[in-house]
């Protein structure tokens, strides 16, 4: 049998900025789909490394007033380092400047030249050294006076004239789109691939790839005077790293399965790429993925504004690496752009680790610790019953599911689902009622199996979220009795006989203690520089209705207000504004309530919160769905938040 090979890159960062968001996005994204498929046992291969070449770099450098190649190693630590805190796991490191680099690209010109595609000419045209890329005139905006700038940085650019050889890309056109019509997974998202098309119908031009203005880079072989283009430089690290053609590695894993990249640099790689490989006779990549870019709270990420430049170690540091992976991965689909706000990160933290899955594991191991002596219960036979099929099939529907949404390049959609167990986790706690179970002497290999189920539950969302939170899921599954194994995905047939009988659960250590009004207060103090305000945030104040007419407080006490914590929420069928929520208000039942919040709120982050419930309004049914009360929310048509607790009050307490 031979195993499957997965070789995945990220692009090769500049090494003129330290890592921002922007850069350990990508990363993180690829190291969870790399930990995805080396958790099947596919032959994974995972590189990243820094871009140290070209005048980008060398400039950087002069102002700095230290060499290029000095300024590249400091920086490059930068990035090491960060990668190690993020609990990146990449297999190589490739540096431009690295010798075994600088070998492959040679080789690579000789090939393409040996094909005949290389030619001498001279370049002349508006030049942009932050993009290094020359752009046409009706590309450029009015700066200043008579300047020219460039249309993606505002900065001047600047009209350079020099000899130049040049690569005659526009041979391999019609190969190339042949090629993408062909081969549907070669450039994803579609909508990139739609993009792509467009452009090299419109005509490909040969391309200028090398230099004489400057010196820091790699020489053309035989013409020492030109350097190589940073392009051609740079895109080859993605063969470098492995070894020229016939050496193990390169045949072990080219050509590359995924190359994931920002949609800023979609062009060089589903164009100038392919076309050089053609040239040089080698095999083109399965796919280019394009994600898209993250704004920081409304504006793109830049030098000049403090505000954008998110450090992802201080995030690290402040909510564990695992939840800002977390966060990035679950927050938007891969393919799409994204606004990071430090406010959205702490919602999510609160509502889907802390509350969702943090609650639900700390009931578990409780309930264990109390009702089976702290381990995991024997596999029983399912009981009758409703509730137990219906947890039993999620996790089967769920397995399934979130494979399927890694594979495919989705790991927020994997995400997605994968919460729906641990709600449907959190829901069969709350029907089956193990504490009632355990005063019951007929009911002891049904509270074994509700034990059991629940537990394993919670093993099989730990080993499908690994890939994404590798140093939690490690922990949970300890935490569970399933041992320090490296974790394997579930399979649908073993559900409720995977944990070792026997096995000792921990007791309860809260793996994403809940960050409360005033932690996040400080965070965020913390996070967002004094001077930060954005455009974004100038929202206009939400203005305070006249009051109405005053009631009496013999009024008022007509009131019932109680504490209500949401069990679960889903939206009720053909409706936008409304869900359907299960509270617990301290009675034998939950209540059913509707509230028009959808919009507002997505179900799961509901979920564990506790909000304050009109418990004695008279029970209506809306939308054919009947509701027993009403929740209290700030705002009028749009609404802007839910009434709570700033304590942990139990449910059912009065509120006056
Ligand atoms: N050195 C080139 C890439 C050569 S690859 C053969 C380069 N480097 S870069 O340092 O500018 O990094 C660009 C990459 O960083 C993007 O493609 C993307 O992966 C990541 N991002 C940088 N800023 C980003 C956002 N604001 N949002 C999302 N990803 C971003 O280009």
């Amino acid at each position: 049998m031979t195993i499957p090979p997965f070789y995945i890159t990220t692009p090769i960062y500049y090494v003129n900025d330290v890592p921002h968001l922007g850069h350990a996005y990508t990363t993180i994204a690829a190291d969870a789909l790399a930990r995805f498929h080396r958790m099947h046992g596919d032959d994974t291969w995972f590189l990243t490394g820094t871009d140290e070449h070209g005048q980008k770099i060398d400039q950087a450098a002069a102002k700095r007033g230290v060499s290029p190649k000095q300024l590249a190693d400091e920086v490059v630590v930068r990035f090491q380092e960060t990668w190690k805190r993020l609990d990146v796991a990449n297999d190589d490191f490739i540096r431009t400047t690295d010798q075994r680099h600088k070998d492959v690209v040679t080789e690579m010109w000789k090939r393409i030249e040996g094909a005949g595609d290389i030619y001498e000419g001279s370049y002349a045209g508006w030049y942009c050294i932050p993009c290094e890329v020359f752009y046409p005139e009706t590309q450029l905006e009015d700066g200043k006076g008579d300047e020219k700038c460039c249309p993606i940085h505002k900065s001047p650019v600047t009209w350079v004239e020099e000899p130049s050889y040049f690569f005659a890309m526009s041979k391999y056109q019609e190969r190339l789109l042949q090629h993408i019509a062909d081969h549907p997974d070669f450039i994803q998202p579609e909508n990139y691939r739609n993009e792509v098309v467009a452009f090299v119908k419109s005509g490909l031009r040969d391309l200028s790839v090398s230099r004489t203005t400057f010196k820091w880079g790699i020489p053309v072989p035989g013409h020492p005077e030109h350097v190589i283009y940073v392009w051609i430089d740079a895109l080859t690290n993605y063969i470098s790293a492995l070894g020229l053609p016939g050496s193990e590695r390169y045949e072990r894993f080219w050509p590359a399965t995924c190359h994931l990249i920002g949609k800023d640099i979609l062009r060089f790689h589903a164009v100038y790429w392919p076309c050089m490989l053609m040239s040089a006779g080698l095999p083109l990549p399965k796919t280019i993925f394009a994600h898209g870019w993250w704004t920081v709270r409304g504006e793109k990420i830049s030098k000049s504004l403090p505000a954008t430049r998110v450090d992802p170690v201080q995030l690290a540091d402040d909510v564990g690496a695992d939840a800002l992976r977390y966060f990035l991965l679950r927050e938007v689909p891969l393919g799409n752009d994204g606004d990071f706000s430090y406010e959205a990160l702490l919602g999510r933290f609160n509502a889907e680790l802390a509350n969702d899955l943090g609650n639900l594991i700390n009931r578990c191991l409780t309930l264990t610790g109390k009702s089976a002596d702290g381990k995991v219960p024997e596999p029983q036979a399912q009981p009758a019953g409703d509730a137990h099929e219906q947890l039993a099939a999620c996790a089967r529907k769920v397995a399934v599911e979130a494979r399927a949404a890694y594979e495919s390049y989705a790991p927020s959609r994997a995400l997605e689902s994968i919460w729906a167990l641990v709600r449907e986790a959190n829901t069969y706690v709350n029907t089956t009622q193990p504490w009632k179970l355990a005063k019951q002497p007929d009911a002891a290999a049904e509270l074994a199996y509700v034990l059991r189920a629940a537990l394993e539950a919670i093993a099989w969302v730990a080993r499908m979220v690994w890939p994404v939170m590798p140093e939690k899921a490690t922990a949970i599954l300890a935490q569970v009795g399933a041992g320090d194994a490296a974790p394997t995905w579930p399979e649908p047939d073993s559900w409720s006989r995977d944990l070792p009988a026997g096995a000792a659960v921990a007791r309860p250590d809260p793996l994403f203690p809940r960050i409360d009004a005033d932690g996040a207060k400080t965070l965020l103090a913390k996070w967002i520089p004094a001077d930060a305000t954005t455009d974004a945030e100038a929202k206009p104040q939400a203005e305070a209705k006249p009051a109405g007419p005053t009631i009496t407080f013999d009024e008022f006490k007509k009131l019932e207000l109680r504490v209500a914590q949401v069990l679960s929420a889903e939206p009720v069928p053909k409706t936008k504004k409304l869900l359907r929520l299960q509270v617990d208000v301290g009675e034998e039942q939950p209540r059913q309530v509707v509230a028009g919040i959808a919009e507002a709120y997505e179900p799961a982050a509901l979920v564990g919160k506790k909000v304050i419930l009109v418990a004695n309004l008279a029970p209506a049914t809306i939308r054919g769905v009947e509701s027993r009360g009403m929740i209290l929310a700030a705002g009028d048509k749009q609404i802007l938040g839910l009434s709570g607790l700033d304590n942990d009050v139990p449910a059912g307490t009065i509120v006056r």
